[in-house]
């Protein structure tokens, strides 16, 4: 198989998956996809009442993904709606919907569309195992749940959203039960990724990780 200049990054909610790929994408100077919100775009359309597929057209012509210094912020006809799609009723959603055919076939050619020469850290679920099976490097990145919810906990209190601890964890734990088990495309890391278990690690450390195997494996 002929290796394209993609590093994957898959693992369950909240284990840094996107802070890693950001910084990377920083490091690296790689084009970046966050997976993920595609699956909460789909969320957040039909919410507004748009058909299934009508959906696909909206992301490819209307919605614009910009790297800032810290952050991938998502503009839907200019408006930021990046905070929307963060929400954790967003969250639910997108997972529920992550498990209907129609919707992964239909972004299996968007997100094939984010690669270009430059080289794309792209983070998700099945980053590593269906839509860049061909990349150069995969990573797995996983924790605990008490430490995701804990990491996902200061994330939303940071951005002034009301949490609650435990229905966090229950709300984790049912998302990762959702997305391992799903028939389709299920959350597993790929034969030949490199499992990260970041629990007792700082993000600074998997990066120190992270930029080793780059050194060994992608340049
Ligand atoms: O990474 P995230 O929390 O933004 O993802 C939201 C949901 O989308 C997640 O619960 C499962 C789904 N998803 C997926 O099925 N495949 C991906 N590659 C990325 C996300």
């Amino acid at each position: 198989m002929d290796r394209i200049n993609v590093i994957t990054v898959d693992g369950p909610s909240a284990s840094g998956k996107g802070s890693l790929a950001r910084k990377i994408a920083q490091i690296f100077d790689l084009a970046i996809l966050d997976s993920g919100s595609l699956y909460r775009l789909y969320a957040f359309f039909l919410e507004k009442d748009i058909d299934l597929r009508s959906i696909p057209k909206i992301i490819k012509t209307n919605i614009e993904f910009k790297i800032t210094q810290n952050d991938l912020r998502i503009t839907y006809l200019k408006d930021d709606i990046t905070d929307k799609l963060r929400s954790e009723k967003i969250a639910v959603k997108a997972s529920e919907l992550s498990s209907l055919a129609e919707v992964r076939d239909a972004l299996f050619d968007i997100q094939r569309a984010f690669y270009t020469h430059k080289g794309l850290v792209a983070d998700g679920r099945d980053m590593g195992t269906v839509v860049f099976k061909d990349a150069k490097l995969k990573i797995y990145l996983t924790a605990t749940v008490e430490v995701r919810a804990r990491r996902r906990y200061l994330e939303l209190q940071k951005r002034g959203q009301e949490v609650n601890m435990p229905a966090l964890i229950a709300d984790i734990e049912q998302r990762d039960l959702k997305d391992s088990s799903r028939e389709l495309s299920p959350l597993l890391p790929a034969d030949d990724a490199h499992v990260i278990d970041s629990s007792d690690m700082s993000l600074e450390d998997v990066i120190k990780i992270t930029k080793n195997l780059i050194k060994e494996e992608y340049i």
